[in-house]
């Protein structure tokens, strides 16, 4: 769906203090995954704390369009598998919106059918680099009809893939995704390299799921080995809370003084926790306890609590695991005491908007320093005097009006984002939530 014909603009108040324990929705790459898995798995899978929010919903939409449904029953999703390659033809187009992982990920289940798939997005998806996945599948025996860039896109699959070796040219999960996907129906063993780790959801759950999956690590790079033709088996999935979506509450606890907030049940997989070292290397006192195990995955409670925080270099090599987290990283760091440098944020400018760029012009419309230089964004920190006062253009990105709705609970002056509407492709609790802990915010419009 297109957020662009009614935006809802939204200013911030500033807060006195956050306070409370709460849990954040489901995490949106587990989420996904769950209802992939469960489609391509045979007989039931059942999926509780599954994030309800439009970029997942269009996945649930995608599967049952391709004969597996998926449906609500009390607070589980039920998903009905067909099988590895027992997925059919859809009777039209499919709409994924704003999701650039429903999309990839299911561009790799297409191509391991002999099916023709049309696949449609917003205004945003519709600009972001597709090659990256398709490029690997055509190897494999994906054939696309009109070759072109981005979406829209027909894509004709094939029930006689080939699998690959591949080493993935940039640090991407969702590509890692889509060649595992497409190699769960090649015949023989797909390997992926990657000389950067990136989220590992795809391959604990298809182990989780029954997949003859193997990861080794030789000469520092990681190789993941998936045998095709395998078979999934239908499994109870508990989705852990999405740890970036508990970014922007644990932030806002750090920002506002006097405030101490817990989250409760948040993913802490080593590859998305990347925003947490760096604030606790900024002074922030953060706390991870109650640490066990569910499906596969590790979840803790965080807490926060009010802190001074100074100014740190954010090394390149930890950009795969905290790559969604610059943008409230960026508003943390206007606070901070001192430059904040982050290297290595290619990536960023191919995210729901450049981000890189956004987050840069929302800082500067708000009295806050912000350098570009190549891959690298430089803060400079306030010492907790971040002016606002200024409007930020989201650019149908959900992260930046968070962000940008984060750092308004303490600026000098109230900040206003443009639109609030695609919050809900993620996080459509956020406002609720912030509310809950004591936060305010006021219409714009
Ligand atoms: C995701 C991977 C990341 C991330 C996105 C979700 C996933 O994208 O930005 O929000 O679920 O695999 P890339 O893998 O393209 O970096």
């Amino acid at each position: 769906m297109s957020h662009a014909a009614t935006p809802r603009p939204l200013s911030t108040v500033r807060a006195t203090t956050l306070k409370g324990h709460v849990r954040v929705p489901g995490d949106k790459s587990i989420s996904h995954r769950s209802l992939i898995f469960g489609a391509l798995a045979t007989g039931t899978t059942r999926i509780r704390g599954l994030l309800e929010g439009e970029d997942v919903i269009n996945t649930a939409r995608a599967v049952s369009a391709l004969g597996a449904p998926a449906a609500k029953d009390g607070d589980t999703w039920i998903v009905t598998g067909r099988g590895v390659g027992g997925l059919a033809q859809p009777a039209k187009p499919i709409d994924f919106g704003n999701s650039g992982t429903g999309t990839r990920l299911m561009m790799g289940v297409i191509a391991g059918h002999p099916i023709t798939v049309t696949m449609t997005g917003d205004a945003s998806l519709s600009k972001r680099p597709m090659r990256r996945v398709l490029d690997p599948l055509k190897t494999m025996g994906l054939e696309i009809i009109e070759d072109r860039q981005t979406l829209p896109l027909t894509l004709r699959g094939s029930d006689a893939l080939v699998p690959i070796v591949y080493e993935l040219p940039v640090p991407s999960a969702q590509v890692k995704s889509a060649i595992l996907l497409a190699g769960l129906h090649a015949a023989g063993e797909t390997t992926i390299i990657e000389a950067e780790p990136t989220r590992d959801h795809t391959e604990r759950m298809l182990r989780f799921f029954g997949a003859d999956i193997r990861t080794q690590v030789k000469d520092g790079k990681t190789h993941i080995t998936v045998k095709g033709d395998g078979e999934l088996k239908g499994r109870d999935v508990v989705v852990p809370g999405d740890p970036s979506s508990a970014a922007f509450l644990i932030c806002a606890a750090l920002l506002v003084p006097g405030s101490d907030v817990t989250v409760e049940g948040v993913l802490v997989n080593e590859t998305r926790t990347g925003l947490y070292t760096t604030l606790q290397e900024m002074g922030a006192d953060i706390a991870f306890t109650n640490v066990r195990e569910d499906g596969g995955e590790p979840i803790a409670d965080i807490r926060a609590r009010h802190a001074t925080l100074k100014g740190v270099v954010v090394p390149a090599g930890r950009a795969p695991s905290m790559i969604d987290e610059y943008p409230v990283l960026a508003a943390v760091a206007a606070f901070a005491h001192g430059d904040t440098v982050m290297h290595g944020l290619a990536e960023l400018k191919v995210k729901e908007s450049d981000r890189l760029a956004a987050t840069a012009a929302g800082l500067a419309a708000n009295g806050v320093k912000a350098t570009i230089e190549g891959d690298t964004l430089i803060v400079a920190g306030t010492g907790g005097k971040v002016p606002g006062g200024g409007v930020v253009a989201t650019h149908l990105d959900h992260r930046i009006a968070m962000a940008f709705l984060t750092m308004g609970l303490a600026s000098e002056t109230p900040l206003t984002v443009d639109d609030t509407t695609m919050i809900a492709t993620s996080f459509p609790e956020f406002v609720g939530l912030m509310e809950t802990l004591g936060a305010s915010y006021r219409s714009a419009s």
